[in-house]
């Protein structure tokens, strides 16, 4: 991860938010190329889900329609969705480093034999750290000599036993407390409990306090879908791995509205469009894992839940979550009724029935989605000047090509600054002047450029460039006038 963070930094993906200032913890700036990333990400989601939804199981294509709601909203609408009361974190802090943990997030290391003190760790801590550690504090006792067991099963009289994850002294842990991770703020001028809002902890809100308008608006039939794409921020007791858990972060959420005894069906056809949607970015199904959430970790709202995973290189070789495909029941509309007393049920006009629809839900993290594109296209390659390059598939790359007149004199020049200006019409593209045609190269790798594109002396001669493929870094010659079919052919199959 520490390659990967840095390579983000230098080459302009991702920053620290308030870098000059030191930093805030859990928020990120996306440079050039990161947003460029992150906007083919969206781009892809958004096509896929609402522009050209897939085809239903009966042959016929879905409907799918786009909202862009508000990120505050009346606040009663987070006491009807639970999130006032409950969208909490157990917290705890450290007395003595003056740390804060998630209480589900540490691990605590038990004497089998009952002597001695326990050694509490940070969940993603390795190997190599939690043995250290013995050996420095455990007195010859080994990892084999522990027990494993979370620290929010442990109760808390017994913390006065447990050296909690950076210090070298027992006692030091307090009891854990509940900690609302809404975001809150006042809306206008004064700062009173009457005016108190919430920035939004999901994007799906948005959508079920909608549900009626998109309906009426557009005489949608059940089954169909709205989706949404946006911020979403949530106060994260320990922001941690990079972009991964932040406090502010983009969501693409899809709130599938359908009969109760197609819930099945549609929960298969959405978990198998998911996992093709992530394929076709880029990320195989082998580095993919499919958790069936279990009912004691189920969020208050799902009586199912599948969390789609990626072997993340802090997590490998396990899986954290990308997706959570979810039944939400109609948990939402219920309480949106209940607590707005406005009808929310759907008149099935064939059937002269009213109901409420229960709602799938594949969620996903866009920032998170962007962290898991570059994981997977960070490829270590030592025979290559950058070391390394970035394997995105050509539609995700943020540049498609770069062009490189050979040498900064002579007729190179003009010829790259015509085809740049031809190419830039239609695609991202970089034009790239200075420096030897090595380093140049190497800079493209880094960033992940598909194609390069050479001007050379045989250029002048015989009309055609050297195009190098970033993967391969093989050359081959095409013609100055096939380069827009070769960026096309190239660029729609991948
Ligand atoms: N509406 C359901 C919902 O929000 P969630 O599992 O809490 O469910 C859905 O979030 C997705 O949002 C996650 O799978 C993850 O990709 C992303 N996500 C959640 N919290 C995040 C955070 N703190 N930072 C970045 N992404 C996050």
């Amino acid at each position: 991860m520490k390659d990967i963070v840095s390579l983000c930094k230098r080459r302009g993906f991702i920053f620290a938010a308030s870098d000059i200032y030191g930093g805030l913890n859990g928020f990120w700036d996306y440079g050039p190329l990161g947003v460029e990333l992150k906007n083919n990400l969206r781009d892809r989601w958004w096509k896929d889900m609402v522009i050209t939804p897939p085809i239903g199981p009966d042959g016929s294509p879905i409907e799918i329609l786009g909202v862009d709601s508000a990120i505050i909203q009346n606040p009663r609408c987070w006491e009807a969705s639970g999130h006032v009361g409950g969208f909490c974190d157990p917290m705890v802090d450290c007395r003595e480093s003056k740390k804060r943990y998630r209480a589900d997030h540490v691990f605590v290391l038990v004497p089998k034999d009952g002597e001695g003190f326990s050694f509490a760790f940070d969940k993603d801590d390795e190997d190599d750290v939690i043995e250290k550690r013995l050996q420095k504090l455990a007195k010859g006792k080994k990892v084999e000599d522990f027990e494993r067991t979370m620290l929010d099963q442990i109760d808390p009289a017994e913390f006065g036993e447990i050296i909690g994850p950076d210090v070298k002294n027992p006692g030091t842990l307090t009891e854990p407390r509940q900690f609302n991770m809404m975001f809150h703020t006042f809306v206008g001028a004064t700062a009173g409990d009457e005016n108190k809002a919430y920035l939004r902890p999901e994007t799906c809100a948005g959508i079920f306090l909608n549900y009626k308008n998109v309906l009426d608006s557009n005489r949608a039939k059940v089954p169909f879908g709205i989706a949404q794409v946006g911020k979403a921020f949530r106060n994260e007791v320990t922001p941690r791995n990079f972009v991964f858990r932040s406090r502010e972060f983009e969501q693409m959420e899809l709130e599938w509205f359908c009969e109760e005894d197609e819930v099945p069906m549609w929960f298969d056809f959405w978990l198998e469009e998911r996992t093709r949607f992530w394929e076709s970015v880029g990320i195989p199904k082998s580095e993919l894992h499919f958790l069936n959430v279990p009912k004691e970790d189920l969020a208050h709202y799902s009586s199912r839940t599948i969390d789609v995973e990626y072997r993340f290189p802090f997590s490998a070789p396990d899986f954290d979550e990308l997706e959570g495909i979810a039944h939400r029941g109609c948990f939402d509309l219920t309480q949106h009724q209940e607590f707005s007393g406005t009808k929310l049920e759907y008149f099935d006009q064939a059937n002269n029935r009213r109901f409420l629809p229960h709602v799938i839900e594949p969620s996903t993290g866009l920032t998170r989605g962007v962290l898991a594109l570059i994981c997977q296209a960070y490829t270590v390659d030592e025979s290559r000047p950058s070391g390394v390059y970035l394997d995105f598939k050509p539609s995700m790359a943020p540049k498609k090509a770069a062009i490189l007149p050979l040498t900064a004199k002579e007729d190179h020049v003009p010829t790259a600054q015509k085809l740049y200006m031809d190419l830039r019409e239609d695609y991202n593209v970089d034009l790239d002047i200075k420096q030897n045609i090595g380093k140049r190269y190497a800079r493209q790798d880094e960033i992940g450029t598909p194609f390069c594109f050479t001007i050379d002396n045989e250029t002048s001669k015989d009309q055609s460039v050297t195009v190098r493929h970033r993967n391969t870094m093989e050359q081959e010659r095409v013609s100055l006038d096939n380069v827009k079919a070769f960026m096309k052919e190239h660029i729609s199959k991948a």
